[in-house]
């Protein structure tokens, strides 16, 4: 039975149903793609994927198909770690992390005290968001909690599915961002207020060890043991002056994780930023918490944090997922940021599949953050948040993927060449959201 609700498109579809791992030529089994696809939508979910040919005859004859043939649909982009309040600042000149944050974080991050900045902001940000074709993220608001009550009211009014967390910090910053002691119990009512409601989730976010008090840390640790379903993120082991003060700070811990760990704060839930100097121990002891890394390689070539490592990564079993880091990273985009990725891993002799890096934009990130039941994949009963990417968007674009012969030339032309301009049209919770003018 079909209903008023139901919308169907015809076009080429590509979506990964597990992890190609190093699986590169000519396409790897774990590939789930329609050259001629159709892509059925019901009441905001997936009701069906498959060729046009096969599901055609199962449409009622009077349907509207969505014509796109010559684009390519794939699961929405999904976005590890970004900090909202971060827009305005992208692109702040040259200085590295701890400058950085002092320079031009912290006075930009005051400015959420007001509500209606911190309205306008929040639906900016989703708009960008929404135009480069990412459709979930896990967000840093500011120590503000009506930032975080105002970026959740956006979500929730554009029915997202999105990860957010009001900053704890209590030292080592200007005294309008400290919380103090109402750090924690604002964070237990945003919790109470928005965590599990529609498709919103709450994400602990004790934003670096510096900058929060072991007392604060051991009491975000215990609201994620009261509550397993709670998300956490913060930042580790990023650039070199911030290990330094870390040690200063903690001279009886044993390195930065075990900070963390002390705290209770590595979990299978927990996203831990940039893990560029990490010994293999550290990244062991990480995979063996269930815990991931969230490589941000624009941020980290900007900042000029280092060259994160995956092979090393692999190797010892620690999982990590792709990353904007907006303010410090340079683009919203997934594709800059596979791009990115894939010049770390040039300078690192590690060069990035295509496979490889939309499997992890898609699926692989929607795992790591536990949302693979709901987001990732294009695949019955999963959320219909999808991209429609032209590949034909700019005269370049064109030219290049003119010449390709095979899928994994086309989606590692992508890879290096698209921008939000190769961003069709932006679907979640199974509604056009953006569409490019
Ligand atoms: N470490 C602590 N806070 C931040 C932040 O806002 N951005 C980045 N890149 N690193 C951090
Ligand atoms: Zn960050």
């Amino acid at each position: 039975m079909t209903s008023f609700t139901d919308t169907f498109i015809r076009a080429e579809l590509v979506s990964f149903a597990r992890d190609p791992g190093e699986d590169n030529m000519p396409q790897p089994s774990s590939l789930e793609h329609y050259g001629d696809g159709l892509l059925w939508i019901k009441d905001g979910h997936i009701q069906a994927v498959g060729h046009y040919a096969d599901l055609i005859s199962e449409l009622p004859t009077d349907s509207q198909v969505l014509d796109y043939r010559g684009k390519l649909i794939m699961p929405g982009f999904i976005d590890t770690h970004v900090h909202y309040v971060q827009l305005d600042i992208m692109a702040s000149y040259g200085r590295q992390l701890l400058d950085w944050l002092n320079d031009y974080t912290f006075p930009e991050e005051c400015r959420f005290a007001n509500h209606a900045h911190a309205e306008a902001l929040s639906n900016a940000f989703l708009d960008e968001m929404l135009r480069a074709g990412t459709t979930t993220a896990q967000v840093f608001g500011s120590s503000h909690p009506g930032s975080v009550d105002a970026f959740f009211t956006a979500c929730q009014k554009r029915q997202l599915r999105m990860l957010v967390g009001k900053v704890l910090m209590d030292r080592n910053a200007p005294d309008a961002l400290m919380d103090g002691t109402s750090g924690i119990a604002d964070t237990e009512r945003l919790i109470e207020d928005w965590h599990g409601k529609q498709r919103l989730g709450y994400s602990v976010t004790p934003r670096f060890a510096p900058t929060s008090t072991k007392t604060q840390m051991d009491a975000a640790g215990a609201l994620l043991r009261n509550d397993p379903t709670l998300w956490l993120q913060t930042h580790l082991a990023e650039n070199s002056g911030e290990l330094d003060w870390v040690a200063e700070l903690f001279p009886g811990s044993r390195d930065y994780l075990s900070v963390y760990e002390q705290a209770g704060l590595v979990g299978p839930r927990s996203t831990f930023a940039h893990g560029i100097h990490l010994d293999n121990g550290m990244r062991k002891r990480l995979a063996e918490r269930g815990a991931n890394i969230a490589f941000c390689p624009s941020s980290n070539l900007f900042l000029g944090s280092g060259l994160f490592d995956r092979e090393a990564a692999q190797e010892t079993g620690m999982a990590y997922t792709y990353a904007s880091d907006i303010g410090a990273g340079t683009d919203l985009s997934g594709f800059g940021t596979l791009k990115s990725a894939y010049q770390v891993g040039q300078l690192r002799g590690q060069p990035l599949t295509a496979w490889q890096g939309f499997y992890g934009l898609t699926h692989g990130n929607a795992k790591a953050l536990s949302l693979d039941n709901h987001v990732g994949q294009l695949a019955p009963s999963y959320e219909a948040d999808f991209v429609v990417i032209d590949p034909q968007a700019t005269s370049l674009l064109k030219r290049r993927t003119q010449h390709c012969t095979t899928l994994g030339e086309r989606l590692f032309a992508l890879m290096m060449l698209a921008d939000d301009r190769a961003i069709y049209e932006t679907w979640a919770g199974g509604r056009c959201q953006h569409r490019r003018d």
